[in-house]
């Protein structure tokens, strides 16, 4: 079935809560749904897809139509010895999808516990936490190509992952495929990952039960994150840079020590955001409308729900601009703006 609003505020569908009209919402929940709303579009390119709107931010009204799967159904469509393949629609719920494998004693997907948005979303943007992302468990991606009119199937090397990074985030191909269901591996072989070290700190032995990951890893969240339903957020609102080794000793000067969290990487030094901004005082800051979350200064928050984009981008712009003055690090936005 198909529904479609007009001038419809966004607010009521990104977890971020601010206000921004479209032209159209549409929403759907078959496959099928999929080839006539394309049909019907005067212009292609002005329709954005969204999942649980839990990672993005409008910058202004959009002029075009939004568009929403509601796909559910989790469908066991292999099993074998070690585990099982489960094809899963595009709007499901991926913590619903979790507790459903933890539930059957299945693994790969437990580290990813209460995070926001839908398996959809999950494909696109690869999301991660704790050790794991999507792309671990991911073996296919099916979608429709709204260009050459068909259905496709990608393979997990076909998406090309990387750090909250896709093929579906190119910009030459950003909007092409809308993304319908997402067939993740699942292990029926305690396959324990606690190399994360908050996590690893909960256990003397590694669990046999995901259910036990599964309630560490929301433990961790709930103590550093805020609750969607309460305070609005988009998440981590920037990405952890990778700076070099100029950029390294600089911070080590400036701090006189190299006791802070970094990491090496195929490309130079992984850093958290959250420390850079740490340290520039910005934890628990708040401004009229928006604030940088006090347990956890990567998240930008719109706690009285009074925020406009204006302010969001108002306070990214000193956040970013206070990081790169004091230690020459651009921090680049992880939150999809559009
Ligand atoms: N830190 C501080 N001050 C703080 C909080 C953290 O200095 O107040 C430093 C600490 O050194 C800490 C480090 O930042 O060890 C990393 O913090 P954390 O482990 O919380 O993870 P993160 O790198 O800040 C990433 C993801 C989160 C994900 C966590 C856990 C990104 C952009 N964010 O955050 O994802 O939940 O790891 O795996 O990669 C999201 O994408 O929306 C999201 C919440």
């Amino acid at each position: 079935m198909i529904t479609t609003r007009q001038n419809f505020d966004l607010a009521q569908v990104t977890t971020f809560a601010i206000p921004a009209k479209c032209s159209r919402y549409i929403e759907y929940d078959q496959p099928e749904d999929i080839p006539l709303i394309i049909s019907e579009l005067q212009d292609v390119d002005r329709l954005y897809h969204i999942g649980g709107g839990s990672n993005l931010l409008f910058t202004h009204d959009y002029d075009g139509v939004v568009a929403h799967s509601a796909i559910k159904g989790i469908d066991v469509v292999d099993e074998t010895t070690d585990g099982v393949t489960v094809r899963v629609g595009a709007g499901v719920v991926m913590d619903d999808f979790i507790s459903w494998a933890c539930d059957r004693g299945l693994w790969g997907v437990e580290n990813l516990s209460g995070i926001p948005g839908e398996a959809g979303a999950s494909a696109v943007q690869n999301v991660g936490a704790y050790g794991a992302e999507a792309a671990d468990t991911i073996v296919e991606v099916h979608a429709y190509d709204s260009h050459k009119n068909e259905f496709v199937t990608f393979t997990n090397e076909d998406c090309h992952y990387g750090y909250r990074d896709s093929i579906f985030k190119r910009s030459d191909i950003r909007g092409r495929y809308i993304i319908h269901s997402v067939v993740y591996r699942l292990s029926s072989v305690p396959k324990p990952n606690i190399c994360y070290p908050a996590l690893k700190d909960q256990f003397d032995t590694p669990p046999d039960d995901p259910h036990l990951i599964r309630r560490a890893v929301i433990a961790i969240r709930d103590s550093k994150l805020p609750d969607p339903s309460k305070v609005p957020s988009a998440g981590s609102f920037f990405k952890n840079p990778v700076i070099n080794d100029d950029q390294l000793a600089k911070i080590i000067s400036i701090e006189g020590t190299d006791t802070f969290p970094h990491y090496r990487t195929d490309n130079g030094w992984k850093i958290p955001a959250a420390w850079l901004i740490d340290r520039c005082g910005w934890k628990g800051h708040h401004d009229n409308n928006a604030a940088v979350w006090h347990l956890q200064p990567l998240v930008i928050t719109n706690p009285g729900r009074k925020a406009s984009a204006a302010d969001i981008l108002d306070l990214e712009d000193r956040i970013k601009q206070s990081v790169r003055e004091r230690y020459g690090v651009n921090l680049e936005p992880e939150v999809e703006h559009i």
